[in-house]
């Protein structure tokens, strides 16, 4: 289970100029007047940070990592600089540990002190995250990625760098000075940021107290003192001296097998990709499969107390809502969500969820009928995969990016061929270095796919001819949903038949559809109002998280599992494909390019195919000990 969230905003006191200080610890968060210099003088100039981005190649990306968000100071200045020194078409990614994160209007104030940061504060300020744990990741500028990590950080690095290990070029150690925050400065937290730095990675810090320079030498990173900025007598800053492994190579090729929301998304993250893409579907059009639907709700799924599917689902929904907004917003609609209370129980549950804050009032509060989720929404299921795929045709074509898109061709077969993977169809054989099967419920004849439980679970919705009086500006849900209508159609579902794959229309589902629509809104829907249906079929796992990254082999038994180099999935999205697809293709796309991604490794672990394999090796331990 993950930490409860118990995340509370900073509380600041503003003095007569301006500059904010915590009440909590008593200490400023910028030096008076001198923010910007002190934050030069101490983080850039002592990581040597314009001379390393000057070396950076095309296509690099650089990685600092901070203790304490706070304003966003070290952050404005390091991205704004990095924008002015880096070369073209290089990366900056900026993760940042943050325990008591600023309200936005407290946030507004701070940024208001320095109008030359503008373009990076005001984008950070209009993707400033909802107030939950775990790691937020805030597209800032093209060239910009920024990690906002809530929670303390002595409890999020060490998962973030079990993930991360080796990749920080440059850590900022702020935070409150030693004397003010000793809570922070502990030899857990100097193991930790020496783990996740690279090979000859740098550290820079604005104290030279004595615990935290010996701490520091302890966990193995060559430590000096250097001048203070101002008034201080001195600063630390080192260097993590060891010899570095050889980056794993990126993929010269790479195929997406699939034409639904987790292909297109697929698709859609690796738009930058600068090998060759091949994107495959079965069908001539895509979004034949479960993402075909005239209508999709997007939620995150919600309980009663912090689970690893709330942690999952919260960051999945904040991710999608800045997808879509950013590829597709004319096809999607943050109308709100409404769950109406459908039993005793239910209403009990969703009583403990409010008791407990789990999310903030922003994102979750209580309705007459039950909870809304003011943010969320629904979209146009065909119109959203259609426009991702092909605004990534677009796009690579216009920069000579090599694209090419096989339709109408399903893969037969999948083989390894030396370093490469083959891909078979009935017309043709394709090879590449890496593949990426998004392929929903179906089982293609691959033995570690076979593997994977996925159970099938069919599902049908169904269009009624709207009635006058019924009007519905936002989506609502119980035991079914009905989403906002479109001119005279009213969409509505869906049913659950466990274990089935066919697509053929069943009536009685229509009724089931049609008594829940009743049940809801109190009308009376009969058959003569159905003017459409459509059935297709989810693709669940058991543990109803979705599955992600490396597929993988089982050892012998007991002995574990191997992954296997170069092919990944994107499957298992359940009921709420739509919500965790495109967050599930970031992970992956961030994997395959050797990118930082936005999340620890406990999440991670939770979403990989090998999770199974491991849970069945402890389950026949167990067995064997009876
Ligand atoms: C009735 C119903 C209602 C739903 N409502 C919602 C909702 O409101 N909100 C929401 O978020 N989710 C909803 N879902 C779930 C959502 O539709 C799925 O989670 C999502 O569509 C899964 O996307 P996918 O890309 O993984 O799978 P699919 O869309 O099923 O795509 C799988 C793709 O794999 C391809 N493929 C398979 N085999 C091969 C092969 N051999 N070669 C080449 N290609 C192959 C298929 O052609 C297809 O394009 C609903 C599902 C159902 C059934
Ligand atoms: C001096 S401020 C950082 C200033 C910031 N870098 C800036 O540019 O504005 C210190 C920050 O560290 C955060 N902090 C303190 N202890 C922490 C902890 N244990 N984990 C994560 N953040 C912490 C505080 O909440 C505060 O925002």
């Amino acid at each position: 289970m993950p930490p409860e969230n118990t995340l509370s905003y900073a509380e600041l006191e503003f003095d007569e100029a301006g500059t904010p200080q915590s009440s909590r610890h008593g200490d400023v968060y910028f030096s008076r007047g001198q923010g910007a210099a002190e934050c030069r003088y101490v983080f850039l100039q002592h990581n040597k940070l314009p001379q390393r981005w000057h070396k950076l190649q095309p296509g690099q990306h650089f990685v600092i990592a901070e203790t304490g968000f706070g304003t966003g100071l070290n952050f404005y200045i390091t991205a704004t600089d990095f924008l002015a020194e880096a070369p073209q078409a290089t990366h900056l990614h900026f993760v940042s540990f943050e325990k008591y994160p600023l309200q936005p209007s407290d946030l507004q104030a701070a940024i208001a002190h320095w109008p030359e940061f503008n373009d990076i504060s005001a984008a950070t300020l209009q993707h400033y995250p909802e107030l939950f744990p775990g790691v937020h990741r805030l597209h800032i500028h093209p060239r910009i990625t920024l990690d906002l990590v809530f929670g303390d950080v002595l409890d999020t690095l060490p998962d973030w760098a079990k993930a991360h290990a080796s990749q920080v070029d440059a850590w900022y150690l702020d935070g409150f000075a030693p004397s003010k925050n000793p809570s922070m400065w502990q030899p857990s937290l100097y193991r930790e940021v020496y783990t996740s730095l690279k090979a000859n990675g740098t550290l820079a810090t604005f104290t030279a107290t004595g615990h935290v320079r010996r701490g520091l030498i302890q966990a193995g990173i060559c430590m000096k003192k250097a001048p203070g900025f101002g008034h201080k007598r001195d600063m630390l800053y080192g260097v993590k001296r060891t010899f570095g492994m050889p980056r794993s190579r990126t993929p010269n090729s790479i195929a997406i097998v699939g034409s639904g929301i987790a292909a297109a998304c697929m698709a859609s993250e690796l738009q930058d990709y600068p090998g060759s893409l091949t994107l495959l579907w079965s069908q001539k059009a895509p979004a034949d499969g479960a993402s075909g639907n005239p209508q999709a709700a997007v939620y995150p799924l919600l309980q009663a107390q912090w689970t690893r599917l709330s942690e999952f689902y919260s960051h999945a929904f904040e991710y999608a809502r800045d997808f879509y907004q950013r590829k597709t917003p004319q096809h999607t609609h943050w109308t709100g969500v409404e769950l109406y209370t459908r039993s005793s129980a239910d209403a009990e549950r969703q009583q403990k969820m409010l008791k407990r804050q789990l999310y903030p009032e922003s994102f979750l509060h209580s309705s007459e009928k039950g909870l809304v989720m003011p943010k969320a929404g629904w979209l146009d299921p065909v119109a959203v995969v259609h426009d991702l795929f092909q605004q990534v045709i677009a796009y690579r074509t216009e920069r000579g990016l090599s694209t090419r898109l096989v339709t109408n061709e399903p893969i037969t077969q999948i083989t390894r061929a030396l370093y490469q993977w083959q891909l078979t169809t009935a017309k043709q054989q394709f090879k590449v270095d890496h593949l990426v099967l998004c392929t929903g419920h179906h089982t293609l004849a691959y033995p570690e796919l076979e593997d994977l439980p996925i159970q099938p679970v069919r599902g049908q919705v169904t269009l009624v001819k709207k009635m006058e009086e019924t009007t519905l500006s936002h989506v609502i849900c119980q035991k079914g949903y009905a989403l906002p209508p479109q001119g005279k159609v009213l969409c509505t579902g869906a049913t659950f038949e466990r274990g089935s794959v066919q697509t053929h229309i069943d009536e009685a589902d229509d009724e089931t559809n049609l008594l829940q629509l009743n049940e809801m809104l109190g009308s009376h829907y009969t058959k003569e109002h159905v003017i459409g249906h459509r059935a297709s079929v989810r693709a669940t796992t058991p543990d109803h998280l979705p599955v992600q990254g490396p597929l993988v082999r089982p050892k012998p038994p007991g002995q574990g599992v191997i992954r296997l180099n170069g092919v990944s999935v994107l499957l298992g999205l359940g009921s709420r494909g739509f919500t965790s697809a495109p967050w599930l293709a970031h992970l992956n796309a961030c994997a395959i390019l050797g990118r930082p991604q936005p999340a620890g490794a406990t999440l991670l672990q939770a979403t990989s195919a090998d999770r199974f394999a491991k849970r069945a090796v402890v389950r026949s331990q167990g067995k064997g000990k009876d």
